[in-house]
């Protein structure tokens, strides 16, 4: 079983790449191998008809796109921009909802969000399923919202003992699923 994961943001020192690094590492823990991707290394335009018509998805839509078909499941922390998903996470996901085959048809996914605010980013999760169930991803019904991330997250990992806890069971109960699905 491999996982892919990647963080919704772009921006050195994002909350959400430290949470994902702190999924990842309860991955990596459990024996399960996890590769980490930089969403700047998946870099592209935005969608344009015109641009999809003249020469098809852009290089960094097919690079991201190999990641995903050659995962089994995917593992995204992604901020909440105004309530939703931002807009790089949404072009990217419109990108690759054009390319045949559809690289996330299948996939199984787990979501988290860090935000500073005290709700955590849940509602970004919220609109995020939306365009990742449609495709047919497998989202796992639990999500991981940290709030006032700023203050929670130390050293690449939640530093607050409940809230690590809570995040190492809900991973734990994902990878479980994920192992009684493949087998
Ligand atoms: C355009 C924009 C919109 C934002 N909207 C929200 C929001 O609706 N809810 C929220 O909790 N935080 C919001 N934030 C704050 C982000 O949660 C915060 O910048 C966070 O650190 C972004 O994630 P990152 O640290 O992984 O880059 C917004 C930030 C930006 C730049």
């Amino acid at each position: 079983m491999r996982i892919f994961a990647v963080a919704g943001s772009r921006r050195s020192g994002s909350l959400n790449r430290t949470l994902l690094d702190a999924a990842v590492a309860i991955v990596r823990r459990e024996g399960v191998e996890v590769e980490v991707g930089e969403l700047r290394d998946f870099d592209m335009p935005l969608y344009d008809g015109d641009l999809e018509a003249g020469s098809g998805p852009p290089p960094g839509a097919h690079a991201l796109a190999a990641k995903i078909t050659a995962a089994d499941a995917l593992l995204l922390a992604s901020p909440e921009y105004n309530m939703s998903v931002p807009g790089v996470v949404k072009n990217a996901i419109d990108w690759l909802s054009r390319m045949k085959p559809m690289p996330l048809r299948g996939k199984r996914a787990l979501l988290l969000s860090a935000s500073p605010s005290l709700v955590g980013g849940n509602r970004g999760l919220w609109a995020l399923r939306v365009p990742l169930e449609v495709l047919g991803v497998h989202v796992f019904p639990e999500m991981y919202s940290l709030a006032a991330a700023h203050e929670k997250l130390a050293d690449g990992a939640v530093a607050d003992p409940l809230l690590a806890k809570l995040l190492d069971g809900m991973v734990l109960r994902w990878l479980a699923e994920l192992r009684r699905s493949a087998s």
